[in-house]
């Protein structure tokens, strides 16, 4: 089942099945970015994820950062419907196709003019396009981010050397790297690898 097929919340039940009975690093990643984010440090953050899905990492956020303020955007509606009853936090949904243009302005929005801190995708920014609509996400977040905000993106990846066969939007970290450097970032980073992920951050700071 893809994404695309997903119409009610017993979709989203097996869709999410799925993604944990085909991922076993999932739970490392999830606990990765957690991780990442507390170190911040910050007392109540602004943390933006893009791509929630059914909501794993939005729950792991919630539960791990009691203060966060938690905005989850999605386009298909019945995956913010199914993670907004599972958080305990109260949060903030954007319906919104990351492909459009309207999508920074609904966050900005959405925020209600406090300073984003982070935002965040995991296992996601790989289906919405290519290199070229990865790297126009990774400028805009740079923008939306306050001062000291970060990108952490953590998705599949291809390995290096293995270019020829890597579908479109699966890229090699070296190429990550460089794009979130090119978008601006002022220092960038690879914090995790696993076998079927990576997580690089770009960080204004
Ligand atoms: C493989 S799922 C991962 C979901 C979630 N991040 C997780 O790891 O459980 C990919 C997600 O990207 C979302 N997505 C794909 N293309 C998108 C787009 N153009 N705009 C917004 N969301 C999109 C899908 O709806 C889906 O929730």
């Amino acid at each position: 089942m893809s994404f695309r097929d997903i119409q009610t919340q017993d979709d989203v039940e097996t869709y999410k099945k799925r993604l944990i009975d085909n991922y076993a690093d999932r739970p490392i990643i999830i606990d990765h970015i957690t991780e990442q984010i507390q170190q911040l440090g910050l007392e109540i953050p602004t943390v933006v994820e893009l791509c929630t899905g059914p909501g794993q990492l939005a729950e792991a956020l919630c539960h791990s950062l009691p203060q966060v303020n938690y905005i989850g955007l999605d386009f298909i509606q019945p995956f913010l419907d199914f993670t907004e009853e599972r958080l305990s936090a109260e949060a903030t949904f954007v319906c919104a196709d990351l492909t459009g243009s309207d999508w920074p302005e609904l966050l900005e929005n959405a925020a209600n003019n406090r300073p984003i801190d982070v935002i965040v995708s995991m296992q996601s920014l790989h289906d919405v396009g290519d290199a070229a609509q990865i790297s126009a996400i990774y400028r805009r977040c740079q923008t939306l981010l306050g001062p000291v905000g970060c990108f952490i993106n953590a998705d599949l990846i291809t390995q290096e050397g293995d270019e020829a066969n890597a579908r479109p939007g699966r890229l090699t970290v070296p190429h990550h790297l460089e794009l979130l450097q090119a978008a601006g970032y002022l220092s960038t980073t690879c914090s995790l690898r696993t076998a079927q992920f990576a997580v690089c951050i770009g960080s204004n700071r």
